[in-house]
């Protein structure tokens, strides 16, 4: 089944150091990077996007995981491919057609992830579940790092999990907010294999590898 993965998410770096900082993820054994983008529309905040990737790209040979939390993400699906991403995810609330939009993030040559909102139910995804190898399960309200897990995720992350199984596939689930020493265990009992964490990670206070240290620690 499914492994599990620690997913950095460089929103919480210090990004005049960005390069370092992630080669310093590399190092202490982190599985993929996140990567955060947010247009001040879908989300009330604006981080960082293309260029910013490009030069990222460059600087690690890990999988490179791009959460677009934007409105109209069809657009950017071949530019955020062509900057670097390995994986996409867009959000189900911010796809009218979630299906086209889907299976272009396929053509493009990633895979192919959904992001869900707290207050979205699973359901919304039985349809498109054949065509997903991600989902990004939102544990905080996306926008900003740094805020506390939402214990309501866990009931969906397991009914998430539970689909995936009953449509046969082995569907990266990830968790996406307030993941910490504390809430990785739930969250990975539940069903979640992927955790995201910025934080956690990023700024904790004995450094990166002690902070990948304690989240897969706190996994098993
Ligand atoms: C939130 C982002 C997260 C964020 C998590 O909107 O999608 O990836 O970086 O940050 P922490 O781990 O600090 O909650
Ligand atoms: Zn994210």
């Amino acid at each position: 089944i499914n492994k599990l993965k620690i997913a950095p998410s460089v929103l919480a770096a210090d990004f005049t150091r960005l390069g370092e900082e992630v080669r310093a993820a590399e190092q202490a054994g982190a599985d993929w990077i996140h990567f955060d983008v947010m247009d001040g529309r879908f989300v009330p905040n604006i981080s960082i996007g293309v260029p910013v990737l490009q030069a990222l790209r460059g600087a690690t040979s890990l999988p490179i995981d791009v959460h677009l939390m934007i409105v109209e993400p069809d657009q950017y699906i071949p530019i955020f491919a062509e900057a670097g991403a390995n994986s996409i995810s867009v959000h189900v609330e911010a796809c009218p057609h979630l299906h086209r939009t889907l299976v272009s993030i396929a053509q493009a040559g990633c895979r192919v992830g959904v992001a869900i909102n707290p207050h979205t139910p699973a359901i919304m995804l039985q349809e498109v579940m054949p065509l997903l190898d991600i989902i990004n399960v939102m544990t905080v309200d996306p926008g900003f790092g740094g805020q506390s897990f939402l214990d309501g995720s866990l009931s969906k992350i397991a009914q998430l999990r539970a689909m995936a199984q009953a449509v046969g596939r082995d569907i990266d689930i990830e968790v996406d907010g307030g993941i910490n020493t504390e809430t990785t265990p739930r969250a990975v009992e539940a069903g979640a294999n992927v955790l995201i964490a910025g934080t956690t990670i990023f700024r904790h206070k004995e450094g990166i590898q002690a902070g990948v240290d304690a989240l897969r620690a706190a996994a098993s």
